[in-house]
């Protein structure tokens, strides 16, 4: 606490979010706010969102916490209330990017001095970034970070009321809080959260300091959620968490992510995906239940970040190229046609041409059908911050340009293969481009257009591919859909 920042003071503190206690996780419910149920009469919140699907998920969740206190959504910045930025912390370019905004949205303080300007989600929990927010960007009111979104409403209080700046963020824990409101954004598929935080330290990453330490949810409320978009009507669910394969490592009763899977393989949920997966935890069992219920979608996201040894060990990442190459045999062998993607790191400190040849080796290998390619970037406070980098910047991007070149040939291959071939898609929407076009994905998760009524938006179709681009295929609506 800070007297001169009244009574919401917390700042992050990196050392303390390297901490892993063992303490227990407590499963707490969500404090419903009767009192200041009519908080947000009249007015109007606004949330741009930053970063992962985790992100996605918690900007439901801040959403649902002001609906419930009667605040509306706008898409307007001049008429917003309250604007909250979402924010992710994985590269510095993505944190530059949130500097930005808040520059550009100091100008409706100007227009409409009550509004409130907030910064949530992961850069927050870094100690750094709260520096900068309290000396260069004063006009920042709330700030709260990812383990304490069920406190909104208190600080909206004292920030609206009390017109006292809040900057609330913890570091060193981070419980499980239900049942807190949710507005989802989309009526057809759904995220669903499985797990928090996580335990592997990559030396590049910065999750760990952000999102804490490996919490599981309980599985009867995974299942109850689903069983609860099962009757809404839903089509989809993608569970969420950084290394899904991780799930029940901090139960003490052996329930592992293979017996989540199969329980709600289980379920009338048509389709069921999750993301992200880590190859180190992605076991046989995992495999077996994936390939045995019709409603796994047949697409793994499995990140290998390196196809060098030597660079894989520097990251931490506790396997080979040959025992990832092994897990992609063993998972094409129980699932055919299974799509599989990744993420890649490039320029690495250390990564030598050698090192790089073997990243495109593994990508030819392992058959990728899409990837995330990205230039290390390094995260102050981790590990590989301080690693010695002598590769140039220009080199650096030369190797980005040619790994995407092979992993566009992956995309179009990937596409290709569905040519002339009956697929099932969930139309989601309009297409971006066609009014009269709707997009939608297909078990294997590529991007299907089709000409359709909007009416059919939310359904399960046929559709025969007729032409297969780079980044999407072109289809007809089958009669009998
Ligand atoms: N939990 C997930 C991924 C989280 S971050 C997993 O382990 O797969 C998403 C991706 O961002 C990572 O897979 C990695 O490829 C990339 N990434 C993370 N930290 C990075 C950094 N410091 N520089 C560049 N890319 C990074
Ligand atoms: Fe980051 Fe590694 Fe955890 Fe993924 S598994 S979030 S890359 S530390
Ligand atoms: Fe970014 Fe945080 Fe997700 S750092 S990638 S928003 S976990």
């Amino acid at each position: 606490m800070n007297k001169d920042y009244g009574r919401y003071f917390k700042k992050p503190s990196t050392r303390d979010a390297r901490k892993r206690q063992g303490t227990a996780t407590e499963n707490i419910d969500f404090k419903q706010h009767t009192n200041i149920r009519n908080m947000g009469q009249g007015k109007h919140y606004l949330i741009q969102t930053y970063g992962c699907q985790g992100n996605e998920a918690d900007t439901e969740n801040i959403k649902g916490i002001l609906e419930a206190l009667n605040f509306k959504e706008t898409m307007k910045e001049e008429n917003a209330d309250i604007i909250i930025l979402n924010t992710c912390a994985i590269r510095e370019n993505a944190e530059n990017r949130v500097f930005g905004e808040l520059g550009r949205l100091k100008k409706y303080k100007r227009t409409n001095p009550d509004l409130i300007l907030g910064v949530a989600g992961c850069m927050p929990q870094e100690e750094d970034v709260i520096n900068r927010i309290l000396e260069k960007n004063t006009h920042v009111d709330l700030v709260f970070g990812t383990h304490n979104i069920h406190k909104l409403p208190e600080y909206l209080e004292t920030a609206l009321h009390g017109k006292e700046r809040v900057i609330e963020v913890f570091s060193e824990e981070g419980h499980i809080i239900e049942n807190m409101p949710k507005k989802r954004e989309n009526r057809t598929k759904a995220w669903v959260n499985i797990m928090f935080g996580c335990d592997e330290f990559c030396t590049y990453c910065i999750v760990p300091y952000t999102r804490g330490k490996e919490r599981s949810r309980q599985p009867e409320a995974i299942i109850e959620e689903v069983g609860s978009l099962i009757k809404e009507g839903y089509q989809e669910v993608t569970l969420l968490g950084q290394n899904v394969n991780a799930y029940g490592r901090d139960f003490s009763n052996g329930y592992t992510f293979a017996d989540l899977l199969d329980a709600l393989g289980k379920t009338a949920m048509p389709r069921i995906r999750f993301t992200t997966s880590h190859p180190n935890d992605f076991d046989d069992r995992t495999i077996e239940v994936l390939s045995r219920h019709k409603n796994m979608m047949p697409h793994i996201h499995l990140p290998v970040q390196s196809g060098s040894n030597t660079v894989l060990k520097r990251m931490n990442r506790k396997y080979t190229k040959e025992s990832y190459l092994t897990l992609v045999d063993k998972i094409k062998s129980a699932i055919p046609d299974v799509s599989l993607t990744t993420d890649l790191i490039v320029g690495f400190p250390g990564e030598t041409e050698t090192d790089f040849a073997e990243t495109l080796d593994l990508v030819e290998k392992a058959g990728f059908e899409g990837a995330f390619t990205f230039v290390f970037s390094p995260r102050k406070g981790t590990p590989a911050e301080k690693y010695t980098d002598v590769t140039s910047h220009d080199e650096k991007k030369d190797r980005l340009k040619r790994l995407n070149t092979l992993v566009n040939a992956g995309y179009e291959r990937g596409n290709k293969r569905f040519l002339d071939h009956e697929v099932e898609v969930l139309l989601e929407g309009k297409s971006k481009k066609d009014d009269t076009i709707l997009a939608g994905y297909t078990p294997h998760n590529k991007l299907v257009n089709v000409k359709a009524d909007d009416t059919m938006i939310g359904r399960l179709v046929k559709v025969t591919i007729r032409e297969a681009r780079t980044w999407f295929l072109k289809g007809d609506l089958l009669e009998d859909a």
